[in-house]
């Protein structure tokens, strides 16, 4: 049951809150910050391919190791008008030479990323020095109660929701991990569902 829950039903769910409005209205501010080789860390059914300014992107990799999810987007894959290659990798182990891309894109995934601290260090690792990370992510809140919700939800929520974590302080790994942010909004998307909902947006560079 498990089973069947995490390979059919998860992914269409995970699709469907990704396609929100108000996701798709961050989509438009942050995935046209990408430009050169792209690496799109999480890249799931594709839903930023869209977004990409075509003038300015050479080519873009997807990553990603949710078999379910990338089954969702093959034919977004298939009608890309970018040359795109997506390959099952995880995030922990990028099979990508030091150095070999413009942009990192991390949208929405570092929340599920399982070791989310050695995944940034790859993407630095794959960065050229003159690269940059683009991110649109949800996180730990900057407000204490907010926070305190979140640490006790987080005690279930990923269970249900593909390994999401609704408590993560991104700024903080992103500096972790060895980047400045160069760039960064905080906000929530929605003022009800505040634990779930509190983002970070923003670039950031190799320190
Ligand atoms: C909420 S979805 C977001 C998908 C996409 N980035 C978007 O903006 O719509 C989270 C994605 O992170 C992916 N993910 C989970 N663990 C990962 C890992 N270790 N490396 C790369 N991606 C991972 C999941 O398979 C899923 O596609």
């Amino acid at each position: 049951m498990a089973g069947a829950y995490d390979r059919i039903v998860l992914p269409r769910l995970i699709e469907w809150a990704c396609s929100h409005d108000s996701i798709g209205e961050q989509r438009q501010l942050v995935v046209p910050k990408a430009s050169g080789t792209v690496l799109e860390v999480g890249i799931g059914s594709g839903l930023n391919l869209p977004f990409y300014d075509r003038s300015k992107v050479k080519n873009i990799i997807g990553i990603d190791p949710g078999e379910g999810v990338l089954k969702l987007g093959e034919e977004r894959f298939a009608n890309m008008d970018i040359p795109l290659e997506v390959l099952v990798e995880s995030a922990e182990k990028i099979p990508l030479e030091n150095k070999s891309v413009d942009t990192v894109l991390l949208t929405w995934a570092g929340c599920s990323i399982p070791d989310i601290q050695t995944a940034l260090s790859e993407m630095r690792r794959v960065l050229k020095p003159n690269g940059q990370l683009v991110f649109c992510e949800h996180g730990r809140s900057s407000e204490p109660h907010i926070a305190r919700r979140q640490d006790w939800l987080n005690k279930v929520w990923p269970y249900f929701a593909g390994g999401c974590n609704v408590n993560r302080d991104i700024a903080s790994l992103i500096r972790g991990a060895g980047f400045d942010i160069q760039e960064l909004e905080n906000f929530y998307s929605d003022k009800v569902m505040k634990t779930v909902s509190f983002h970070y947006r923003g670039t950031a560079k190799i320190a």
